[in-house]
């Protein structure tokens, strides 16, 4: 998840988001464990935690001798396919104007070749559309309406991607948060500044006027009990959601995929890093494959899946090699804690050997939400990504407020 820095920039609330963070100005790192992963097996699949349910097929295809882009494209249809996931494709959550735009890229290790669409309207399978921009055109990248387009030429169904629930976020984010928009100057402007604290109000205090009146609007529009807490935390905190897989099989074949909603409430036309070869995916067939979720403009200038598989190929291990991307993105910031405080990324790292890691600046969302990666080897699992930075990128509420008893029964749905 990422902040809205028009949230964090304007808001009373928001300042006291910054300034009861950890007010040191440079980040304290967490010392480097000995790979805590597997040390390589083959045929494997790593992957996002939303794509842990759809393992099992994925990986008895592979074993069979199925082709392993086909296998991680398997991974990241489930979650395409999933209302549920309003991360990526059909009830990913929409931009400022309540439209879904999706993006995609894949790379075909064994025939060094790409795929990638972006800012797509109304198709589901973009991760399934780039592949066909890589298999049936000349070009590597597709955008927009061109995209859509060429989507439904081969073969494609148009279809609204909107659900209901999706819709109801965006309402409540447009009638109770519409000046937290993403327009304006962001973290990385030299100028930004932490606000100075506006107001003598308990801050906790304002969290929880801002809670209960974001959880009644939730009722008023309809939002389910359940989904209520979940809703309230993407409107204060629009996530970046996305799922990567990459795939190896026993011949050390390898390939990977990326595909995403992007960036909840973002303007239109935004792409952030999950399309672009060499930042949300990139896979060399002489080495291995990486990918990424997390903020996309960040993942971007670091190029993070492309360094991440030049660095392995240097000789770095998988752990080694995410953990410099991640450096790169701290050395952006120069270290500022107040702007790092409010960015996450996760890297998942395949070598062509079946060595692995998943690597994340923070340690998840929450002290109860940690970062994870989904892997399977013949055992299908989840592991704790190993973290740059101690503790949550920015904790959910960031006090010890008092949260509705209604928002906390049955509870679901809260990453
Ligand atoms: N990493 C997904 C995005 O920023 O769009």
């Amino acid at each position: 998840m990422s902040i809205s820095r028009r949230g964090f920039l304007g808001s009373a609330i928001a300042a006291s988001f910054a300034t009861t963070l950890n007010t040191n100005l440079y980040a304290q790192e967490l010392p480097l464990p000995a790979n805590p992963f597997g040390s390589g097996k083959r045929p494997i699949i790593i992957c996002a935690h939303n794509g842990v349910n759809y393992l099992d097929d994925a990986f008895a295809f592979l074993k069979n001798g199925g082709d392993t882009l086909d296998a991680a494209l398997r991974v990241v249809k489930g979650p395409e396919d999933d209302p549920n996931d309003d991360s990526v494709g059909l009830g990913g959550l929409p931009n400022e104007e309540c439209v879904v735009e999706l993006d995609a890229c894949c790379m075909h290790g064994p025939t060094r070749r790409a795929g990638s669409v972006g800012g797509v309207r109304n198709i589901k399978n973009v991760s399934l559309v780039s592949k066909a921009v890589m298999e049936h055109t000349g070009h590597v990248m597709l955008v927009g309406e061109g995209a859509e387009r060429f989507a439904v030429a081969v073969g494609f169904p148009r279809e609204n991607l909107l659900t209901d629930r999706s819709r109801k976020i965006w309402l409540l984010w447009k009638e109770y948060n519409s000046t937290d928009d993403w327009w304006g100057p962001g973290l990385a402007d030299p100028n930004w500044k932490p606000p100075a604290l506006p107001s003598a109000t308990p801050q906790s205090e304002l969290w929880e006027r801002r809670i209960q009146r974001l959880a009644e609007g939730a009722a008023q529009l309809g939002i389910e009990p359940e989904f209520r807490m979940a809703a309230i935390r993407r409107v204060l905190s629009p996530p970046t959601g996305t799922i990567h897989c990459s795939a190896l099989n026993d011949k050390g074949e390898i390939s990977g995929c990326t595909t995403t909603s992007g960036l909840a409430f973002k303007l239109p036309g935004r792409v952030g890093d999950s399309p672009i070869i060499g930042a949300g995916c990139y896979t060399d067939q002489d080495v291995g494959s990486a990918g990424a979720t997390g903020a996309g403009e960040e993942n971007i200038k670091v190029a993070g899946a492309h360094t991440i598989v030049e660095n392995m190929r240097r000789g770095m291990s998988p752990l080694e090699a995410g953990m410099d991307a991640l450096q790169r993105i701290v050395r952006n910031y120069n270290h500022d804690m107040t702007k790092l405080n409010f960015l996450d990324m996760t890297y998942y790292v395949l070598r062509k050997d079946g060595a692995y890691a998943g690597v994340s600046l923070w340690e998840g969302y929450s002290e109860k939400e940690k970062h994870s990666i989904a892997v399977h080897d013949g055992i299908r699992r989840m592991e704790t990504t190993v973290a740059l930075f101690k503790g949550p990128s920015h904790e959910f509420p960031p006090f010890p407020v008092k949260v509705p008893d209604e928002l906390k029964k049955n509870s679901v749905y809260v990453k």
